[in-house]
């Protein structure tokens, strides 16, 4: 029953939230969306921190997405040892610079008290969430090892079995507990979107490809002839 709750109702309504609510969201309440900027207050720590996080998390989840969608290929790809290692090694890597730089983004935000006005409650959530998602995940590496080759007959048939409206739990029902958490962790950033500054990630920059033409009206006064 709990896995029904957790593996399938979960999963469901946190898509169901991020949709509902960033659709509400979008026609009622859009300007709302901009978050405080902190950049003009200080930029260093800012810099080290984004540029490690974000490069990182956008390849990891980019490698989540393609295992996901091609396992066959991604199943022929790591079935050598040499290229499976590779792979998980710069996993690992990737993982660590995410990590590194979350924690300066978390710690640029505490220990300065300019910025740690600007920062919303939602801003602390989203932080912790994306902490304890990218710690679950390393820890899943590097403790349950060959994730990228068992998570293709669990994970992902899981997945799928989700987007053919047939949950499957049976599927992701005896793995360790680490993992059940780092693939709920995932549905509840999902559901976090339209709370949080991560809706950035679907409003910039894709609308400047139908927003209208920005019009400047000149307001000066004609010179006289
Ligand atoms: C439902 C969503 C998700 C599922 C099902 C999932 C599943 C997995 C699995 C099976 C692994 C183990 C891979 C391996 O051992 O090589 C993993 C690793 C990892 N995941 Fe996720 N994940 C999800 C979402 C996320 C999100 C949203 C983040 C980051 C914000 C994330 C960050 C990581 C990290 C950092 C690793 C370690 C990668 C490595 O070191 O190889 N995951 N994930």
């Amino acid at each position: 029953m709990i896995d029904i709750v957790l593996f399938a109702a979960f999963p469901y309504m946190a898509v169901l939230v991020a949709v509902l609510v960033g659709v509400y969201r979008y026609f009622n309440d859009r300007f709302s969306y901009s978050s405080f900027s902190s950049q003009f207050l200080e930029n260093r720590a800012l810099f080290w921190g984004s540029v490690s996080w974000h490069y990182a998390v956008i390849v990891i989840l980019l490698a989540h997405v393609l295992a996901l969608v091609f396992s066959g290929g991604w199943a022929t790809l790591i079935a050598a040892p040499v290229r499976l290692y590779t792979l998980e090694v710069i996993g690992l890597a990737l993982s660590a610079s995410a990590l590194l730089g979350l924690v300066l983004l978390i710690l640029r935000r505490l220990l300065n008290a300019r910025i740690f006005t600007v920062t919303s409650t939602m801003d602390w959530v989203l932080l912790a969430a994306l902490l304890a998602q990218v710690v679950l995940g390393l820890w899943t590496a590097l403790f349950y090892r060959w994730g990228s080759d068992w998570s293709l007959a669990t994970v992902a048939p899981w997945l799928v079995s989700l987007a053919k409206l047939s949950p499957q739990t049976e599927l992701v029902a005896s793995l360790p507990w680490v993992v059940k958490l780092h693939m709920l962790g995932g549905f509840a950033i999902i559901a976090l979107f339209p709370f949080t500054r991560l809706v950035h990630l679907v409003t910039f920059p894709i609308t400047y490809l139908w927003r209208p033409y920005q019009v400047v009206v000149w307001n000066w006064r004609k010179k006289q002839t």
